[in-house]
């Protein structure tokens, strides 16, 4: 099927590839919207709730993608399609796989966008830019970064150049080796930040508002957002997993690898809560929503607290590390994509892949000044890649990986891969033949 044969790469190690996965799970998802999900919609009820989901769709649909990921030992599109054939199924499966690449590459293009302001905030706080500024200062901090594309540009660019950079190295010496540095340093720093929190004398409040359960607060749209959040927060739909499974070996229990980048993923949301939090109380300050929180109020509270250079910088270096993890396996499955489909080597299907999305990420930034009219659905090409991505093609991607497995393929062969005994593997079949694919169709079809 593929165009050239050639060795498919696999992790040096289990560890290798857990902080891989986990660093592509870790980023805004954790470190922005979680805790403030969790503030506002009933503490420990909704920690409730969204566990039940991440048990119920997002880890199941995790396994799903690994699993066809290490089946087919190729990308995305190729592994759908070949694992179709195997099971006398139209080829047309492979078009999940396909928008799985595609929606990884549309979001890459806007992602690197929001690490070009991390790379500014990083600077920004070295410079002591925040130091005494008030609420007035700091949001035309932002206006003006916003409203200056050269600024942005270069911000865009010197991201995505690092995510290029590394993609470029392979999937062990680049990949792998970026996560075996970044995601200890990346924990490191937000234990820092957490112990940082509980020296304010706000500790108490910041773990009272993310854990006392408030269940008046729970409603219909709040179990949504959890459900949309568990999908989220796992980077699914995407053929990110996929693209990572593919270079797994038969030795690794997909279970258990989940289970732990799962919990992973929760704790450092969780924590980068503890972190967060209290300075935004100590400090008397609004806990606003949109991108505000981190690129508005945060900075203030930097500006304000005694060494709050090195506190922002810490900050800003964690958000940084989180997406440049994440940014690097939304390039992955494009480039695995290109490297098997044509005769192009690793380092120039990184460049083709990257320098696209590179180029469609300037329209994007564009969005926030010279073009910011609508260009479709009164939608402008930032807010339209978005919304594509999030509300159509991730959800659908992910209910194709999931439908096709739990339905298509051999069960008796899933059992004997997934290590379970009949009893466990008849639970299994009905999370992932039913509530899995119904949870997934109930948030598509409300977000509509
Ligand atoms: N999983 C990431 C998060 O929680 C989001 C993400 C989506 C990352 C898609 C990469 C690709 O923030
Ligand atoms: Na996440």
């Amino acid at each position: 099927m593929s165009i050239k044969q050639h060795q498919h790469a696999h992790w040096s190690s289990r560890l290798g590839f857990i902080l891989a996965a986990t660093g592509s799970a870790v980023g805004l998802g954790n470190i922005w919207k979680f805790p403030y999900m969790v503030g506002e919609s009933g503490g420990a009820a909704f920690v409730l709730v969204y566990l039940l989901c991440i048990a119920l769709i997002g880890l199941p649909i995790l396994v799903t993608e690994w699993l066809i990921g290490r089946r087919g030992q190729n990308n995305p599109a190729n592994a759908m399609a070949d694992l179709a054939k195997a099971a006398g199924r139209p080829r047309a499966w492979m078009l999940v796989g396909i928008s799985g690449i595609l929606g990884a590459f549309l979001i890459l293009s806007f992602y690197s966008v929001i690490g070009g302001w991390s790379l500014y905030y990083t600077l920004n706080s070295v410079t002591g830019a925040f130091s005494g500024q008030d609420a007035d200062g700091i949001g035309a901090l932002f206006n003006a970064m916003l409203g200056n594309p050269g600024l942005l540009l270069a911000g865009h660019s010197v991201f995505m150049l690092l995510v290029i950079g590394i993609v470029a190295r392979g999937v062990t010496k680049g990949i792998e080796s970026a996560a075996r540095l970044l995601m200890p340093a990346l924990g490191v720093l937000l234990v820092v930040l957490v112990g940082y929190g509980m020296s304010t004398g706000h500790f108490g409040e910041a773990v009272s508002y993310l854990f006392n359960p408030d269940w008046s607060k729970l409603s219909g749209e709040t179990v949504l957002a959890a459900l949309g959040h568990a999908f989220f927060t796992l980077s699914l739909g995407m053929g990110i997993m996929m693209a990572y499974g593919s270079y797994l070996g038969e030795e690794v229990n997909l279970l258990k690898t989940a289970r732990t980048v799962v919990i992973m993923d929760t704790v450092i949301a969780l924590g980068a809560g503890l972190a967060i939090f209290p300075l935004v109380f100590a400090n008397d300050l609004d806990l606003a929503s949109g991108p505000g929180l981190i690129f508005v109020t945060l900075p203030l509270a930097f500006g304000q607290m005694g060494g709050g250079i090195v506190v922002g910088l810490m900050f800003f270096l964690l958000l940084t590390f989180a997406a440049l993890t994440s940014a690097i396996s939304l390039l992955e499955p494009v480039v695995e994509f290109v490297e098997e489909r044509t005769p192009l080597s690793r380092v120039a299907s990184t460049l083709v892949s990257g320098v696209g999305a590179w180029a469609l990420g300037i329209a994007a930034l564009l969005s926030f000044n010279l073009w910011s009219d609508p260009v479709l659905f009164g939608l402008n090409v930032f807010d339209l890649l978005d919304k594509l991505t999030s509300k159509f093609m991730l959800p659908l991607t992910g209910l194709g990986a999931i439908v096709f497995t739990s339905w298509y393929l051999d069960k008796e062969s899933v059992r004997r891969e997934l290590g379970m005994d009949v009893y466990d593997f008849s639970l299994w079949s009905l999370i992932t033949r039913f509530i899995a694919p119904i949870g997934v169709a109930v948030v598509f079809f409300s977000s509509l």
